[in-house]
This record gives C-alpha cells, structure tokens and sequence, in this order.
C-alpha cells in the first residue's frame, strides 16, 4: 500500500500504533517535511510551526550544519556503545560543560529526557544514600515508571501503583495563587514553607533531592514568583538533599538572556537535566552534574544508545550553532516581540486570562471568565484548530488542557514573528472575544 494521502496514513497509525499515542486536532495531522519554521503536511499545504516539535527543533528543521554534521557522522561511524570512547561523545560532554553554570562539568548522555531524569534522581539517591525525592505538582518529568510517578498532573499519570519515595508540594503558581492576587515577591516564603512542611510531615527527614522545571512546561508556562528557587534549594540543602533542574524544556537559551532556565535565580543547581533542544531532535537527553557527585556512582552502567556518535554529532552541531547565533539573547529579543503581540490579544478577547513565559516559552492561559477564572478548555481546542485553518501551529497544555503554547525554532526572525502574530490573531478573531 502506498501512503499518499493523510486519510492512508491515518488508517495505518490507527491500526499498528498505540491509540494512548494521540496525535493533536480531531483529524490528526500528517508532516512530510520540514524547513526552518516552516513544515509542510502531505497534501502539501505549509504551516508556520511555532511549536518546533514541542520546543526540540531549536534551530530550525533540517539545519544544514546539523543535518550535515549528522551524514559526515553516518558515513564514519555509526555505532560503537558506551565500551568504546568516540571523539564526537567528548566534544559534546565538553561544549555543554562550557555553558552548563558554575561547576556542572560532567555529563551522562541518555536517548530521552524520561531516561535523564530517572538517571537524575538515581544519581541524587546514590550520592546521599537516601530514596526520598520532592516534587512539584503540575510538574511533567516524563513517561517512565518512576517519572511518571514524579509527574504530577493527573492525566499523564497512567497507573494507580505508586512509586516509593516521591512527594509532592503546592505549585508556585503565580496567576492562581491562594495568598494574595497579583502574586509577587511576597509569596514566594509561602510556597516555600510548603517544601519545609512537606519534608517534616511526609518524609523521615532526610530527602534525597528537590527537582523542578525551571519554567513548568506541560503544566502550562508557569514560571514561579520571584526568589522561590533560592529558598527551595537553601530549604532542600538545609535537609541535606539536592537540587535538580529539570531543563528539558527551557534549557539551552530557551528562556532568554541566559543558556537554562535556572539561572535566571541565583542558584546553581546540583544536577541538570536536558534533551528535547539540545540536538534539534536528534533522541539525546542528559544529566549533568559537579564531579564529586557523579563519582559518588560506583557500580557499572551503560547505555547502549546514549551518546551514540550520530546523536552526538548533531548535539555539537546544535550546540555550536546555538553559540554563533547567541539564542539567550535572540529568545529575549525575539521572545520580547511575540509577548507584547499576545499581551494584546489578552486586552482584547474575554477569554484570555494570563500571557506569560519566558524568552521564546510563551503561553496563554484560556478562562471562562477574567473574574472567576475558570479554565476552558474548549476554547483552548477551538483555538488550536483555528490556528491549524490559518497555517500555524502551536501546542497545548495546563492541567484541564486549557493553555495554549507556542515555543518555536530559537532562530525564528522577526518577521517570522510577526507573521506568526497575524495568523494567531487571525485564529482569534474566528473564535470572537467572547
Ligand atoms: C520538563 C520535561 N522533563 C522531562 C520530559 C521527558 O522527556 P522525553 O519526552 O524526551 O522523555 C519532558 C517531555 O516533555 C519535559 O517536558
């Protein structure tokens, strides 16, 4: 059978793949190929893509230095496993310690995001010996057992069964804080007093590690009051634990001015983890970590894939590419634009409650109404297909799916954005501010 339209494809993705695997829109859609910001589905029809395969294509599909770095590799060597040493292995390990914060130097390169968290916590329960870890809610760390567990919004939770050790506090939630509204500075010692209580009535005391998402992704672009990570890592540390930023999503310039999420806080984290855009979809994840605490592993282990040559030749590709074009400081630009063009959508339509992110990890959270606040998540799966009539395409998220998210290639131009703008407002407009 050969599969030349989308309706082909979809039958056989209905029939041989997963139905928990659920592709975006009602009538899902088929990408053939891919350019810069812009893909094109099997009919041919283009689309802005201002989601880059949720945040992963981070400098643009099919980058040429990417994309050429990665055949060179393909035609030298392929495959040798972690048994063997391989240059492109150390040259990545190498350029990510040169933008990873203070002394972050050694790294165990992993073929997903879900993998590095789980060799995260792994590692932060053999260096303290202790197996008790600290969590957000709304967090999403991955698709594992273990972190599926440490996710902590219900709908990507798939069983009962509950792994050991993993508690979970209140959400630094700016925009439905329970304290006092607007949020500012002065929640931030009530949300962290929910980590010290956590720690004093759930756990025997001795955690283990806290871990976050810098900027929360799935759980809806939340970004946490002002000095929240400074109390939770004195909190974590006064308890003898670690701190671990989760920056799969907002690592790698990301959230603008800086190369990870975390250092927008004054807090050097003790382990970070990364995948999605740090080999512009080639499958890398990793954990990075100071030196006295990965030498803390002493038993064997091995990843069969992880820093595969391939793999690895396109996260130097990427990352070299992310250093000439400075992305910290074209996400703050760039993402400076495409906030003040939602902000004023939020003036204009009803059921726009919050914009908010950082650099080029923007949101729009959809309520019901501005007062009450309730989240419509209907409107938000009206928006999106509204945006797909209109050539553009963004992604969803936030507890009840009502948060609406773009996140596109780091090197996205302003004209691009501005584009990006039109169709959204476009999209918008089909829904009426009401
Ligand atoms: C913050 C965060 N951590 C971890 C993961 C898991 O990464 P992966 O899907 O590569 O396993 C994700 C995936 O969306 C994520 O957003």
């Amino acid at each position: 059978m050969t599969m030349s339209h989308d309706q082909d494809v979809l039958n056989v993705q209905d029939e041989f793949i997963f139905p928990a695997v659920r592709p975006l829109y009602e009538n899902p859609l088929v990408l053939t190929e891919g350019q810069g910001v812009r893909v094109k589905d099997i009919d041919g029809r283009e689309y802005l893509d201002m989601f880059a395969g949720i945040l992963t294509t981070s400098v643009g599909h099919c980058n040429s230095k990417v994309v050429a770095r990665m055949s060179d590799q393909l035609k030298t060597l392929g495959h040798t496993s972690t048994l063997y040493v391989t240059k492109p292995q150390v040259e990545a390990a190498r350029l990510l310690a040169s933008i990873a914060p203070g002394k972050l130097s050694q790294t165990f390169f992993t073929n997903s995001g879900t993998e590095a968290i789980e060799s995260a916590i792994q590692m932060a329960f053999v260096h303290t010996g202790r197996s008790e870890v600290i969590g957000l809610r709304q967090s999403y760390h991955g698709r594992s057992f273990m972190t599926s567990n440490l996710t902590a919004v219900g709908s990507w939770r798939p069983l009962a069964t509950s792994f050991p050790g993993i508690k979970h506090v209140q959400t630094p939630y700016p925009y439905r804080c329970p304290y006092k509204q607007p949020c500012d500075a002065s929640c931030t010692e009530k949300f962290a007093n929910d980590i010290e209580d956590v720690i004093r009535t759930t756990t025997n005391g001795k955690p283990a590690a806290f871990i976050a998402e810098s900027v929360m992704g799935v759980g809806g672009y939340i970004v946490p009051p002002e000095g929240y990570f400074e109390r939770a890592a004195e909190i974590i540390r006064s308890y003898g634990g670690l701190f671990i930023s989760d920056e799969v999503q907002s690592g790698f310039g990301r959230s603008g001015d800086h190369w990870f999420g975390i250092e927008h806080s004054n807090v050097e984290p003790d382990i970070m983890v990364m995948a999605k855009g740090i080999a512009n979809g080639a499958p890398v994840g990793a954990m990075t970590t100071r030196p006295e605490i990965a030498d803390s592993w002493q038993s064997k282990t091995i990843s069969t894939f992880g820093g595969n040559p391939i793999s690895m030749a396109a996260a130097s590709a990427t990352m070299e590419v992310m250093i000439e074009e400075n992305v910290p400081a074209r996400a703050s630009e760039q993402g400076g634009q495409l906030l003040e063009g939602l902000l004023k959508f939020k003036d204009e339509f009803d059921w726009i409650g919050d914009v908010r992110g950082k650099g080029l990890m923007l949101g729009l959270e959809l309520v019901e109404n501005k007062d009450e606040k309730k989240p419509f998540a209907s409107k938000a799966q009206a928006l999106l297909e509204s945006c797909r009539e209109e050539g553009l395409l963004v992604g969803i998220g936030g507890l009840h799916g009502h948060v609406i998210r773009l996140g596109p290639s780091l090197l996205v131009t302003a004209t691009e954005i501005e584009e990006g703008l039109e169709r959204f407002g476009r999209a918008c407009h089909k829904l009426g501010a009401r």
